[in-house]
């Protein structure tokens, strides 16, 4: 079976995308340096410990296993942080996604999906957002992806490197096996947030602002589900071995919730009250991101059969009630 690297493997995402590429008849390849990622979370093919800034240790996984693509998810991902430490992201997740990059096109591997985000747009209010409207991230987070969106550009421009770039919307959910799921450390996001909450791991949730220009006050999001999102990672990788050529995707439902029906539906999904504070606006968020494309349901055939916000919140309940990683 033909080995995909999957940096990032051992994370939220990655983890999902090793059962699908596993399930599509691929092997996928874990190169994981487990700061933020699990041990535990490594299930579906071997795993290789390594840094994306470790172009001798990428260079021995690359002769090893002779993938023939890479979905490249090692990321730091964190907005807050990156207002913070802008220069972890510069380093990280542009240094060394340039590193992994010039050890694939030295390996022969010209096949690259890469995970982008909705934050290179930045804030557009009022804005369908689309592969096209212009990228003017707020953050060190979003400014990083873009970068890489840019360093791929010139790969194939200059080595014939052929990329598909997923611009990830708010992924949410977990595997309905439970196999994998959301776990971080710190958690940050809000759907794992909300459930710790409910399940009383945390004594509340705090809102992050309910002044913003949204009908409920506070901020809204495109939520799609880990599991539709990973399958279009397999589409486009499907895409890429058809030689249809690099291509941008946007992944959304074109559907947003506001924090406020994110709470309510939890607690119609768990029967339980969401215990909440109001607190104050967080740095860097954007009050409304949604996307405004199908280029992903009408170039490759992506059907997203899980992202309504109920399956999302009941599988992640699933997960967040059985699983966990320990190491
Ligand atoms: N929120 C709260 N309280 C919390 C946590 C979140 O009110 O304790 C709110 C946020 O303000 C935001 C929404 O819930 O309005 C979603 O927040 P998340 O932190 O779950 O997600 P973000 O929208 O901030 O970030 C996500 C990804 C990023 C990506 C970004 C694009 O985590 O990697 O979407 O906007 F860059």
């Amino acid at each position: 079976m033909a080995h995909i690297l999957v940096t990032g493997g051992a994370g939220y995402i990655g983890s999902h995308a090793c059962k699908a590429l596993k399930q599509a008849g691929f092997t996928p390849v874990v190169y994981d340096n487990l700061v933020t990622g699990w041990k535990d979370a490594v299930k579906f093919g071997p795993f290789e410990q390594g840094d994306l800034t470790d172009r001798a240790r990428l260079d021995q996984v690359f002769a090893k296993y002779q993938p023939v693509a890479v979905m490249h998810f090692a990321a730091l991902s964190q907005v807050g942080e990156a207002m913070s430490q802008p220069g972890r992201y510069w380093a990280n997740n542009v240094g060394g996604s340039l590193t992994l990059i010039e050890a694939s096109v030295a390996a022969g591997c010209l096949d690259f999906v890469f995970s982008s985000t909705c934050a290179t747009y930045g804030e557009h209010d009022n804005v369908v957002l689309d592969e096209d409207t212009p990228q003017l991230p707020l953050n060190a987070y979003g400014a990083s992806k873009r970068a890489v969106e840019d360093i791929l550009k010139g790969f194939e421009a200059a080595y014939g490197l052929r990329s598909v770039v997923f611009r990830y919307f708010n992924v949410a959910g977990a595997d309905p096996e439970a196999e994998v799921g959301e776990f971080h450390r710190p958690e940050t996001h809000l759907v794992p947030l909300v459930l710790d909450a409910v399940a009383g791991k945390r004594d509340a949730l705090t809102i992050f602002g309910t002044d913003y220009d949204t009908p409920d006050g506070t901020c809204i999001r495109d939520y799609v589900h880990v599991c539709d999102l990973v399958d279009a990672h397999v589409l486009g990788l499907k895409w890429l071995q058809d030689d249809k050529g690099s291509r941008v995707f946007n992944l959304g439902t074109g559907t947003g919730f506001s924090v406020r029906e994110v709470m309510d539906q939890s607690r119609r999904v768990t029967n339980r009250e969401v215990p909440f504070t109001i607190g104050e606006r967080r740095a860097g968020d954007c009050t409304k991101l949604v996307s405004g494309s199908t280029r992903a349901e009408q170039e490759l055939g992506w059907k997203p059969s899980r992202s309504t916000l109920d399956t999302m919140i009941r599988d992640a309940w699933g997960w967040h009630q059985t699983g966990h990683y320990e190491s």
